[in-house]
């Protein structure tokens, strides 16, 4: 049912919620501290598989590309330019008068063809499907739905009519777990056949126009899995049960690779199937900044594969926008551009030289570090750990940290202080506690304090936690495009200990659940004279590489002697590129880098 909120506004100190109807069933986290709320939320509430490596990639879109040779023009435009990109995306343009489950074939002739022309280039293809079906008796979803009694009904009787893109439409009732088996089977030709990677769902509110609800009106009738009901009690998890249909749709038919979906509507749970995006925002500096707290507040509640849309939906953005939008998003867990499309281009070209060079550099980062943002993931899905961690959440502790809420930490170790401001050189931002180091210079910096950070256009004010060990791969056009032939591991010295992990697996299909995947745990203890790093290894998956290069940042005296597994080897053979970079089996228990006694 509608939900209310009330957090100290009528009475201070008393936080209030109360709702239109249902059972009174609430559940109570004593935490204290956040991360233990989180855990046991998500615990409750559910947390997904792992994703396909590819979705953690840069992600186009624009309502709409089309036809068939403006998709292919964008993508080749991408490899020309040399800016990685891993999904292109088709809004309702590519329909058939827009229904679902249609192409329309004079833009697009031969869908299999041109989506097998993209895979052949490192494209996955998303498409979207929105619940709204065109009332159309020559329309076969529209049959059988009908001749099946899939439609939604209002209490009196007739079908539930609303208006959406297609005209007059009729809504599935997702809550009947007929309808959604009926609906997981609409999914074969569009993922097996024409090998479409992922699915979009859009509007599953549900949204309906020109009424002044923009939705439903309360007495539509609900299945709810056997215990019908109407649309007052069924409205917040129409959306979630869409998108669970769409995930078994396209998980049945994917298999044994790894769906992906992308929804609008969501509930508590509803994690479990899909990602996500907040929807319809606008090009405008105060959404930017709303970006950051959403996606923010998103990752605490159980619902870390989220992101916005990168230069906002609705309105053109300015280069500047752009540029710091793009320098936010690729720190967000979902990271795709998409717009309207109604206002002018919003690819990372459509800009100037400057703005199209900032953005390969952050889509470029951010293929360096999918295997940290991967190993973000997997403690994610396996332990319900936000992927991006407020200050509040990073240090709670730490009082200064409770009501700033534009600045997050990445993962574990990298703090990320977005510009949301225009014309702006810098920023002043706060540190929280402990060293860290800045990612541009390596210069060191102590928290617990405030500071003025610079920022001239091309750059983010980005921070890594001393002691951490962020992984790396190469820079990548795609996911997959190159065999990983070495691990790079940046490793910034601390005078203590700090635990880093990385996870690896066959980057999609489910052999992780099986054990095979690579889980390097490593223990870095620094001391005034060497570092000492620990490894413990679990998982049966083989790396591509054999060898880790490690780049040393920050370390406070020569290396005279490298001890590996209490064997001493030849420096010279470890450092051939620079004396900052040692390259080692992958496979150790500890590693000593010794200066001199
Ligand atoms: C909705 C979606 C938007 C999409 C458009 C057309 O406004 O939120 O992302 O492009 O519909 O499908």
């Amino acid at each position: 049912f509608r939900t209310y909120f009330d957090f100290c506004q009528e009475r201070r100190n008393v936080t209030s919620f109360w709702a239109d109807g249902g059972e009174m069933n609430y559940y109570f986290f004593y935490g204290p501290s956040m991360d233990s709320v989180v855990s046991v939320y998500t615990d409750l509430t559910g947390k997904p598989e792992l994703p396909p490596l590819w979705a953690l990639g840069y992600h186009q879109c624009k309502w709409s590309y089309y036809p068939e040779s403006n998709v292919k023009e964008i993508a080749a435009k991408f490899r020309e330019l040399q800016i990685p990109c891993d999904a292109i995306y088709l809004d309702i343009d590519y329909m058939e008068g827009f229904r679902c489950f249609t192409w329309n074939k004079t833009y697009f002739p031969d869908p299999k063809k041109m989506v097998s022309d993209l895979t052949a280039q490192g494209f996955k293809t998303v498409v979207i499907i929105d619940p709204g079906i065109k009332v159309d008796p020559e329309y076969s979803v529209f049959q059988e739905a009908l001749e099946n009694d899939y439609f939604c009904h209002r209490a009196d009787g007739p079908y539930m009519r609303g208006k959406v893109w297609p005209g007059r439409c009729y809504f599935p009732d997702f809550t009947n777990p007929e309808v959604r088996e009926w609906w997981v089977d609409l999914f074969e030709e569009l993922i097996e056949d024409i090998g479409v990677k992922g699915v979009w769902n859009d509007m599953n509110e549900p949204a309906v126009m020109e009424v002044p609800t923009k939705t439903f009106p309360l007495d539509v009738r609900h299945d709810y899995d056997g215990n019908p009901c109407s649309h007052r009690k069924a409205h917040n998890i129409y959306g979630m049960q869409m998108s669970r249909a769409t995930y078994e749709g396209v998980k049945k038919f994917a298999y044994p690779k790894r769906p992906f979906i992308i929804t609008r509507a969501a509930y508590s749970g509803t994690q479990r199937f899909t990602s996500f995006w907040t929807g319809d925002n606008v090009a405008s500096w105060e959404h930017l900044w709303l970006a950051t707290v959403q996606v923010q507040r998103m990752c605490i509640s159980g619902m870390s594969f989220a992101g916005t849309d990168i230069g906002g939906f609705a309105e053109q953005p300015t280069g500047e926008l752009y540029a710091r939008w793009i320098q936010l998003g690729v720190f967000h867990p979902f990271c795709r551009t998409h717009s309207s499309g109604d206002h002018g281009e919003q690819e990372p070209w459509s800009f100037d030289e400057d703005v199209l060079n900032i953005t390969r550099k952050y889509i470029e980062l951010r293929y360096t570090l999918l295997p940290y943002l991967y190993t973000s993931f997997w403690r994610y899905t396996s332990k319900g750990e936000p992927i991006l961690k407020p200050l509040v959440y990073f240090d709670q502790a730490d009082v200064q940290t409770h009501y700033r809420t534009d600045e997050f930490v990445f993962g574990r170790q990298i703090l990320v202080c977005p510009i949301l401001e225009f014309n702006v050189q810098g920023r002043r931002m706060y540190v929280p506690r402990g060293k860290w180091y800045n990612y541009w210079t390596d210069e060191v910096i102590t928290g617990g304090r405030e500071m003025w950070v610079e920022a001239p256009l091309h750059i983010i004010p980005l921070f890594v936690k001393e002691g951490a060990m962020i992984p790396r791969y190469p820079v990548q056009q795609y996911v997959g495009e190159k065999k990983i032939e070495e691990l790079v591991i940046d490793v910034y010295y601390k005078l203590g200990e700090e635990k880093s992990a990385v996870y690896e697996d066959g980057q999609d299909g489910y052999d992780y659940t099986k054990g095979r995947y690579s889980l390097m745990n490593f223990k870095l203890v620094g001391k005034k004279d060497e570092v000492v790093i620990q490894q413990h290894h679990e998982g049966m998956f083989d790396t591509d590489y054999n060898e880790l290069v490690l780049r040393l940042h920050g370390v406070p005296f020569d290396i005279k002697k490298v001890l590996i597994d209490n064997e001493e080897v030849n420096l010279a053979d470890l450092t051939s590129d620079s004396e900052s970079t040692i390259k080692v089996n992958k496979i150790f228990y500890e590693l000593r880098l010794i200066g001199a006694k």
